[in-house]
């Protein structure tokens, strides 16, 4: 892998981008954004274009409702060398090809913790792609956290999960660590006890691969502290909460994909009546 190219660097464009340095310390991490500023290991292009002239692996992080249009703007200088990994929500394959040109375009949902090195990324390649290329865009996730590759249709709950999840588990800790300070902990331990749990508790249903409710159970000893605990949680729907939440992100994000394959249909429907291929999204 020469080098890799992020459009778009934002919040999750710098985390990758951030991993990726540390993982990775020879690859080249080419780079644009519109003012922010960019990390000194970032080689700054002077424009997308120029980007598109110097790396052939392109990871595109753009909101999505700005990302048809810069796609389109690109257009010109996107060929089948590209291979252009979209981390929009919401943005299909088929719309994204639809802008692309001739670039091979796949589908990444990465999540905040790719930062260091302990992302999870979601990826979902069309038929066209080589294992080639799969493998090359697999290993440069894999450099930054785990990965798995699904089909296009469960890209919507990857997203509500494990690309939204960070902010879910953001939450649970700030309110555990309210709990320790309610019982008088001093702020900042009760924030390394309520991390420390959160990863510790993770780490061990990875290495274990047992069902989160046996290894719960390991900890709620008959008429201890826990069962009390995890009575107040089932009072408070805290379980329901959380599949509620998934649900309605993953509803968000099939909303947004409706709403770009709609501005697709009518783009379609428009250039064939007026017998213009391609023409501008509204
Ligand atoms: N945030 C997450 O945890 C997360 C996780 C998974 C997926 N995603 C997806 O990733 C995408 C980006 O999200 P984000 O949260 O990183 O948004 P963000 O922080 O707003 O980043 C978007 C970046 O795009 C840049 N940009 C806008 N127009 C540009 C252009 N014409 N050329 C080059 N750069 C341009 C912006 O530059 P300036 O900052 O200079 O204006 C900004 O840095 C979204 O589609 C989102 O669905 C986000």
């Amino acid at each position: 892998m020469e080098n890799v190219g992020i459009i778009g660097l934002g919040t999750i464009g710098t985390a990758i981008a951030e991993g990726l340095h540390a993982a990775l310390p020879d690859l080249e991490i080419l780079g644009t954004r519109r003012q922010g500023a960019m990390p000194a290991y970032v080689t700054p292009c002077a424009g997308n274009r120029e980007l598109l002239r110097r790396a052939r692996l392109v990871l595109f992080c753009i909101k999505p409702q700005h990302a048809t249009a810069i796609l389109e703007d690109l257009r010109p200088g996107l060929g089948p060398e590209h291979l252009v990994v979209s981390t929009c929500a919401g943005l299909d394959i088929d719309t994204l090809c639809k802008h692309a040109g001739n670039a091979k375009v796949a589908r990444a949902m990465p999540n905040l913790p790719c930062q260091i090195g302990e992302g999870m990324t979601a990826l979902c390649f069309p038929p066209a792609w080589t294992a080639a290329a799969r493998d090359l865009v697999t290993r440069l996730f894999d450099a930054i956290g785990k990965t798995v590759v699904v089909e296009e249709r469960h890209f919507d709950a990857v997203t509500a999960l494990s690309g939204c999840g960070p902010a879910y588990v953001y939450t649970i800790i700030e309110a555990l660590s309210d709990g320790g300070v309610k019982q008088g902990l001093p702020r900042d331990i009760s924030k390394l006890l309520a991390a420390q749990t959160v990863l510790g508790s993770a780490q061990l249903v990875l290495s274990t691969h047992l069902h989160p409710a046996e290894l719960r159970d390991r900890v709620a000893t008959p008429a201890g502290c826990t069962i009390d605990a995890l009575a107040c949680l089932e009072d408070g729907r805290l379980r329901g909460t959380l599949i509620s939440a998934v649900a309605a992100a993953a509803e968000r994000s099939a909303v947004l994909t409706r709403i770009a394959a709609s501005a697709r249909a009518t783009d379609s429907d428009r250039a064939s009546r007026s017998g213009t291929p391609g023409a501008e999204m509204p």
